[in-house]
């Protein structure tokens, strides 16, 4: 049975969710399920954008039979060929005689690359500004590469001023029913697996998402409809300063935010206690993670909500602690930078780790590390403690600057 919502009397979310998948491309955790969203145009022509991930295929196909009622589908737009929104397209091939792939250079080298179906005379490729008019409706084409594949286009549809954005603008999260914006409080449900998604999946080019943030810039947008997660049509402002200050690698607000390791309690208990002066300080909303029992994207999502980042870990092999140091390396991969750091290092014989932490650091952008770095011999003594105390006293000279 068929399960749609409409965006109006002819544009139609076709799409599903996956509340079963554990790990989304293998690697991120998602409680909440995911969406894998597709959008049909029924016009003079009709035009499919973009399909599904292979686990909701048979929700997706009976979706699109019952929208188009009888009529055949004429083209499929291929805004981004990651398989979790390409899988249904040599079914699609196959059932539509007369369907077209329209797709860029780049996606039709990755269809072949994923795929081995003869595409003679099914494709239709398109350049940058090209429109396909389908009857009242009329699509337009943007790239947004490296957004965050090379072939990534955005589809703009003119007489509804609609924007099919990829994965841009996209969430984790399955969808319970409610598909727009103003049917959900995005803040309070949603904001968190859109961080983490934009941070993990896209936060690496923050560049290319302001580039094609200022080619859209000069577009009337009404809708926006990304491949996951709720469709934007109310709140678009919200959405889009969220945007600008990931891609500009700029904290979503003043807060503290502390990362630690510890491996028998004693860096935790500086931490506590470091936490505990920073509120009876006045700082409030303080966030703790223990990095070995929180899933590193989610510590990711809060370096980029937050100005003000503790790091706080053991020396492990003459290094730094190896989830403090996945943590480390994943920051730099997603191209961190613009943050205000406090170190804290621990280590019974030759602790080493603070160190290594500003190094890490250092080969990432406008990463500001406080003085001083505070070093445990084992466990928080006096000296150690006076050491914490001065390190508080920078961090709350720099929250208030
Ligand atoms: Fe949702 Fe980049 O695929």
């Amino acid at each position: 049975m068929h399960c749609t919502r409409k965006l109006n009397d002819t544009i139609h979310w076709v799409g599903g969710s996956d509340r079963r998948l554990a790990l989304f491309e293998n690697l991120f955790p998602i409680p909440r399920g995911v969406s894998y969203n597709s959008y049909l145009i029924m016009d003079e022509k009709t035009a499919l954008i973009d399909t599904v991930d292979s686990s909701i295929s048979r929700q997706f196909l009976e979706n699109i039979y019952h929208v188009l009622d009888g009529r055949p589908l004429d083209f499929l737009i291929v805004n981004h060929m990651e398989p979790d929104h390409c899988a249904g397209i040599e079914e699609l091939l196959y059932r539509f005689p007369g369907l077209k792939i329209v797709g860029n250079t780049k996606t039709l080298t990755l269809i072949r690359q994923f795929y081995d179906m003869d595409l003679d005379g099914r494709t239709l490729i398109v350049a940058e500004n090209d429109v396909l008019p389908l009857g009242s409706h009329t699509l337009r084409f943007y790239f947004a590469p490296m957004v965050h594949w090379p072939e990534v286009m955005m589809t703009y549809e003119e007489s509804e001023k609609i924007l099919f954005s990829a994965d841009a603008f996209g969430s984790f999260g399955a969808l319970n029913g409610n598909l727009f914006d103003d049917e959900l409080d995005f803040d309070r449900d949603w904001i968190a697996d859109a961080r983490r998604y934009y941070s993990n999946i896209v936060g690496k080019y923050g560049p290319q998402v302001q580039a094609a943030m200022k080619k859209l810039s000069g577009l009337e947008i009404a809708m926006i409809c990304p491949l996951h997660g709720p469709v934007w049509r109310s709140n678009i402002p919200y959405l889009l300063d969220k945007y600008t200050h990931w891609s500009k690698y700029e904290p979503e607000e003043k807060a503290v935010a502390i990362f630690y390791a510890s491996m028998y309690g004693d860096t935790e208990n500086a931490v506590n206690i470091f936490a505990g002066a920073l509120a009876e300080s006045g700082v409030k909303n303080i966030s703790v993670y223990d990095v070995s029992s929180t899933h590193v994207s989610t510590l990711i999502a809060e370096v980029f909500r937050c100005s003000h980042l503790v790091l706080a870990s053991p020396t492990y092999n003459n290094g730094i602690y190896p989830a403090m140091l996945n943590f480390l390396h994943d920051m730099k991969a997603l191209n961190v930078q613009n943050r205000t750091v406090a170190l804290i290092e621990n280590g019974s014989w030759a602790p080493a780790s603070g160190k290594l932490m500003r190094a890490l650091l250092d080969e990432m952008k406008q990463m500001q590390v406080l003085d001083p770095v505070v070093t445990l011999k084992s466990a928080l003594k006096e000296d150690s403690a006076a050491q914490l105390a001065e390190l508080k006293d920078s961090l709350l000279q720099s929250l208030a600057e």
